[in-house]
């Protein structure tokens, strides 16, 4: 079946009513381990992280992805330590609908289910993405567009309604500075085929799908002060004026040990971010640490400040409700194949638990 050939058939469909859902899977390869710090305790044998958060009100989560649940270690440090899980990759577009029509829930069902078994809070990530758009979506006129739209967003928020507690709706759709033009809104197709509505559309597909979820506004490089900050400031003020349903925004959180953002600068922009009534959560943090200078054991220990303090600046908001890793382990780190070999999270490729994760255990608790 051919993109236009799903889509027509959609709209015939919508007059009866009737939608269709099909099966396949998906899995990444596994980045090469990264060199590690000095050995820590075990991740099994230090307390939880995720009662230290939810001592301070918080979620403490991570991406997990589906085929490494089966490992021990795995699964037993991440269900130790967290009360919040993220998909890394098998929630998106792509892997869920890579052709039309033939919807694969496999490998977010088997996340959802690791994560309802042990009280863990789901989020979905992510609805819009340029990063994740199967080509066939690529090809569609504006009229068909809108309908996949829709189709894709009814069909995924109602096969987990009332089981994710936030839905990252559109991610990344502003350009970086140095390509940001006009509307400073990122060329995707979404943009170039629907126009800057688009955003408006997923919001509101997704609050009709599902009234219960948080609806939010994930982006990267607008954690502190700057024009791309900015830019979201404004971008989620507009929304809001306009009466779409947003409810927060995902500071991603990609950054190294050098020091920026500070925790000043995102202390100051969760809050004016709060101040328009909506919740702002750290989505997908890793800190970097190969490009600083020093021996292992001092980049590991500015590593540890860098944790503290970034948590430390969710902790103080009270209308910060999460921090999320992006991976828990130095074992998989999506970095690796990013930005080259590093160490960028909490617990090292043994499951040990970091100088980092203790840097995150002290904010949570307010030590
Ligand atoms: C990345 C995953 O970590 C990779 O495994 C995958 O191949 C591509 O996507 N910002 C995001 C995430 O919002 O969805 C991206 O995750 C990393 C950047």
């Amino acid at each position: 079946m051919t993109a236009g050939q799903r889509v027509r058939s959609l709209a015939l469909a919508a007059a009866a009513g009737l939608v269709a859902c099909g099966g396949g899977d998906f899995a990444t390869a596994p980045t090469a381990p990264t060199a590690t710090p000095a050995a820590g305790p075990p991740g099994t044998e230090v307390e939880p992280l995720a009662a230290a958060a939810a001592g301070a009100g918080k979620l403490v989560g991570a991406a997990v992805q589906a085929s490494y649940l089966g490992q021990a270690d795995y699964a037993a440090v991440f269900g130790r330590h967290f009360s919040y899980v993220t998909a890394e990759w098998e929630m998106k577009w792509l892997p869920v609908q890579r052709q039309p029509g033939a919807f694969d829930f496999s490998g977010g069902d088997r996340i959802v289910a690791f994560a309802e078994a042990r009280g863990m809070r789901v989020k979905g990530h992510a609805l819009v993405w340029h990063g994740s758009t199967p080509d066939w979506v690529n090809t569609l006129t504006a009229p068909e567009l809108r309908i996949a739209l829709e189709d894709h967003i009814r069909t995924v928020v109602g096969h987990w309604r009332g089981r994710v507690h936030a839905w990252d709706v559109v991610n990344e759709a502003l350009a970086d500075d140095r390509e940001a033009t006009g509307d400073g809104l990122r060329r995707t197709t979404f943009y170039e085929t629907l126009g800057p509505g688009y955003l408006a559309e997923a919001f509101r597909l997704a609050r009709r799908a599902d009234p219960e979820a948080l609806l939010i506004y994930n982006d990267y490089g607008a954690e502190g002060r700057g024009r791309k900050s900015d830019r979201v400031y404004e971008l989620v003020m507009g929304l809001r004026e306009q009466g779409v349903p947003i409810d927060g925004v995902g500071l991603q959180m990609h950054i190294d040990s050098s020091g920026s953002p500070t925790a000043a600068d995102v202390a100051w922009n969760m809050r004016r971010l709060a101040e328009l009534g909506l919740v702002v959560n750290i989505s997908e943090m890793d800190v970097r640490t190969a490009s600083q200078p020093g021996d292992t054991a001092t980049r590991s220990e500015r590593q540890k400040q860098v944790y503290k303090a970034i948590v430390g600046a969710c902790v103080a908001e009270p209308r910060c409700d999460a921090v999320t890793l992006w991976g828990f382990t130095d074992k998989f780190s999506w970095i690796d194949k990013q930005f080259g070999a590093d160490d960028p999270l909490v617990f090292d490729e043994s499951y040990r638990a970091k100088p980092a994760f203790f840097g995150m255990l002290e904010a949570f608790q307010r030590r």
